[in-house]
């Protein structure tokens, strides 16, 4: 193919070389100059490892060439990919101002050529900017309709400087941001002999992988950095532990736990939270990041109260109430916290749980609950119809098959606030329906 780079910084010289390495034949545009001579010269604009040898010989053979010359380079191009900087403005957003300037320019240049053009956008922008933004700026600069003769694509780049040349190559997998087929076809073309996966989702949701990839990242750090510092402050090898940590695939670096839904809870997970707080604290050791996540947990519970008292105070069926389902263990679970508050507020409530029984509770368990919701045995149902009578919330905290489906059946005139993520009674179009994260 032949394509267009705007933006020759370390995404982009990357991207040149390599997509000219894969056969394509690329132009890059830069507004500096003497990027632009370095590399018609034969040289990297940018220190990195394999781009310098590559770029010599991909010059050589006249697979890449680069300009300031906009309009020329859209001319001679069927597709333009745009990897210009969008740095952080004094508010914290990403700066559109180079991304606009090119946009302007290649809005300018198409006015001029006819047929059908592609417009990759691997600047890194937030959600939104490529449907809402992009491509209206796009088709009013250059006349031509998106969907028609110009498709808008985003994909963005995961490529980290010190080993680009090598993520470019070996891409955890390609991800294309497009709204119609023709969009998939040109990034199907353009990353032919990538051995990875080429996922094909919307624009919105490309854009917001690359915020959350960078945002989990540096958590993944932050968190390794609290806990080390810690660790050494107990003589302990932190390095030793965690390398023992990572060796968990099931839990530990898994895909486990990282799929959004209600809080955390149960005998565990706050209780060994609230020990390392308080043992960093007797040490005079900060960590603001574990410090905070069960902030961050219980502003998840409030969130799903608000979204229920947002319905007016009424009659609620919750579904769920142990902190996970199968079990009955009721120690800290949020669905616990989330009754005790409706209640509090004067809700009346109705609560299902399948392996939660009275006359069973006993212990820790059995004081918790007596402790926290009084009269909880009155509110407890082991019926689901009797558990929907007058109830114009569903809350589901966790339900299984048969109480989803007595949910669908009674759904009418009903809110469902799902904090599962059931996607059969998302798709009910007849119900008040809000899910806690999606
Ligand atoms: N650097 C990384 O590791 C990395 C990785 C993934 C994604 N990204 C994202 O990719 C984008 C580019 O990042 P970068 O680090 O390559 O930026 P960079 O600052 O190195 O390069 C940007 C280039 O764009 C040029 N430019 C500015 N305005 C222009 C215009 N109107 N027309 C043509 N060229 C113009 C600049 O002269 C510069 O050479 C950013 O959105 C960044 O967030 C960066």
């Amino acid at each position: 193919m032949k394509i267009s780079v705007f933006g020759m910084g370390y995404v982009g010289a990357v991207s040149g070389v390599c997509l000219a390495e894969m056969g394509h034949e690329v132009v890059g545009v830069d507004t500096n100059p003497l990027k632009v001579d370095l590399i018609n010269a034969g040289q990297s604009p940018i220190v990195e490892v394999g781009v310098a040898e590559r770029m010599k010989a991909l010059r050589e053979t006249g697979r890449i060439r680069a300009t300031t010359d906009a309009a020329e380079a859209v001319t001679a191009t069927d597709v333009s990919m745009i990897s210009v900087g969008t740095p952080s403005g004094p508010d914290g957003m990403p700066s559109m101002a180079a991304l606009d300037a090119v946009i302007q320019d290649i809005g300018r240049a198409l006015r001029a050529k006819d047929g059908t053009h592609a417009v990759v956008v691997r600047s890194t922008v937030l959600p939104g900017t490529t449907e809402t933004h992009v491509t209206p700026a796009l088709a009013a600069a250059s006349g031509h309709v998106p969907g028609q003769d110009l498709e808008i694509c985003f994909n963005p780049e995961f490529l980290r400087e010190g080993s680009a040349v090598k993520d470019f190559f070996k891409p955890p997998f390609t991800i294309a941001g497009c709204t119609s087929d023709a969009g998939f076809a040109v990034l199907e073309k353009l990353y032919d002999g990538i051995e990875a996966p080429l996922i094909r989702t919307t624009p919105r949701v490309a854009e917001s992988l690359k915020y959350v990839s960078n945002a989990f990242h540096a958590v993944k750090i932050a968190f390794a950095n609290e806990v080390g510092v810690l660790l050494k402050s107990l003589g302990i090898d932190s390095r030793e532990t965690m390398r023992i940590f990572c060796e968990d695939r099931d839990l530990n670096i898994s895909p486990a736990y990282l799929r959004p839904g209600f809080a955390f809870g149960g005998s565990c997970l706050p209780k060994e939270l609230r020990a390392l707080q308080s043992l960093a604290r007797s040490r005079h050791i900060d960590v603001p990041m574990l410090a905070h996540v069960l902030d961050s947990n219980h502003r998840h519970i409030e969130q799903a109260f608000e979204m229920i008292s947002r319905r007016g105070r009424c009659r609620v069926a919750l579904f769920g109430l142990a902190f996970k389902p199968g079990t009955d263990d009721l120690r800290e679970s949020p669905l616990v916290l989330l009754a005790e508050r409706l209640i509090g507020k004067g809700f009346e409530l109705s609560i299902f749980d399948r392996s939660v029984e009275t006359a069973r509770l006993m212990g820790s368990n059995k004081e918790y609950i007596e402790r926290e919701i009084p009269h909880f045995e009155r509110l407890l149902t082991g019926d689901v119809e009797r558990a929907l009578d007058g109830a114009r919330v569903v809350v589901i905290g966790h339900a299984g098959a048969d109480e989803i489906a007595a949910i669908r059946a009674a759904h009418h005139g009903r809110t469902i606030i799902d904090l599962q993520g059931v996607r059969e009674l998302q798709a009910l179009d007849d119900v008040d329906y809000e899910g806690i994260c999606w």
